[in-house]
């Protein structure tokens, strides 16, 4: 298992603590989250049920997604998980990246299997 190569916490963006979306093209759901929080923390403080929380520091690779639109900050991420290809096609994992304005998302690998079977599941938090 390749060992996590990210800090403990993100530096925080230029744009401060504004307010961005994080939408989640697969199923349509949409997040609040702001520069200062990774796309991973934003979903899984909207408590929506099948968003796999892994290690949090890019080194499980559980949380794969491809950003489709929108600016974001990354942190190192591991090569294990995401390869220089990958991370010039903007794969990236959900915990190593900060939104810089709202990020359309599609989830990979395991974080889209999880994901698509609680398509449609109520979530105990609403999300706006
Ligand atoms: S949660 Fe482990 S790499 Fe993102």
């Amino acid at each position: 298992m390749p060992a996590p190569c990210c800090l403990p916490t993100l530096p925080a963006t230029a744009a401060g603590d504004a307010p961005h979306h994080v939408t989640v093209e697969d199923t349509g759901e949409t997040f609040p989250c702001t520069s200062q929080e990774t796309a991973l923390s934003a979903l899984a403080r909207s408590g929506r049920r099948g968003i796999p929380l892994g290690c949090r520091g890019g080194g499980c690779g559980v949380c794969k997604v491809a950003v489709i639109e929108g600016d974001y900050v990354k942190r190192v991420m591991s090569r294990g998980h995401v390869s220089e290809e990958d991370e010039q096609a903007h794969r990236v994992l959900a915990c190593c990246i900060q939104p810089g304005s709202d990020l359309r998302l599609r989830v990979l690998g395991r974080m889209r299997k999880a994901v698509m079977q609680n398509a449609g599941s109520p979530s105990p938090v609403n999300p706006r």
